[in-house]
């Protein structure tokens, strides 16, 4: 199959779905889920510190043009039919031609269940069925092991670079960033 974006339905197995953020009716249970996350996100998400119900409708509202404009196509992590987080495929202007991210959060009660593995499994496979994709790379800032654990499981390779020193940080970040990638 060959496709020109990626897909805004993934039915992962029988408990995990993603699919594209419906930004009017899902307003609700996505700000309740961040609200409830916010201690688990704090460390490593910098949007965290810029919280609000007017960010979290601006993010939402502005997924349909991210996801038409092929930078950005974000998903709802939906398990058992609740909404429990948020992953996607991104494009960086900085980033080699050819390379998509994955980036991926969980409700904490999401955590521990294979849920961003399996996410992130397919996303990666969705991402090497566009043609113009050849690489696809998730990047964390070094501590964070549970963030590596899941490109780990899915066999991509690792290097260290420091990060953006103008790209806001996070609390428990270290400065240095670990960059997994997995070539078609
Ligand atoms: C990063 C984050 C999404 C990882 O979540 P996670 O629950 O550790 O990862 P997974 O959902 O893949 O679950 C892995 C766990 O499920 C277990 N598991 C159960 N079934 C599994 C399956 N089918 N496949 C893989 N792992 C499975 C694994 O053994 C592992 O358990 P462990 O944590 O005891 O080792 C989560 O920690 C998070 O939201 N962190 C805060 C936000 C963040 O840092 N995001 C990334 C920024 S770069």
């Amino acid at each position: 199959m060959t496709l020109t974006q990626p897909r805004p339905l993934l039915d992962v197995d029988a408990e995990l779905t993603l699919r594209a953020f419906d930004a009017e009716a899902d307003l609700a249970e996505f700000f309740q889920v961040i609200e409830e996350s916010l201690d688990h996100l704090r460390p490593w998400m910098p949007w965290v510190q810029e919280h609000s119900l007017a960010r979290a409708t601006a993010f939402l509202d502005s997924r349909v043009e991210r996801w038409a404009s092929g930078w950005e196509f974000t998903y709802a992590v939906v398990l058992d039919g609740a909404i429990v987080g948020s992953c996607g495929l991104h494009r960086y202007e900085d980033t080699e031609a050819g390379t998509l991210e994955i980036g991926y959060w969980l409700h904490p009660s999401a955590t521990g269940r294979g849920v961003a593995t399996r996410a992130a499994r397919a996303l990666t496979d969705e991402a090497f069925l566009l043609p113009d994709v050849d690489c696809v790379e998730i990047v964390h800032d070094a501590a964070n092991h549970a963030s590596g654990a899941v490109p780990a499981r899915l066999g991509f390779t690792d290097t260290l670079r420091p990060s953006d020193p103008t790209a806001p940080r996070a609390p428990a970040e270290t400065g240095e960033d670990r960059v997994w990638r997995l070539s078609r």
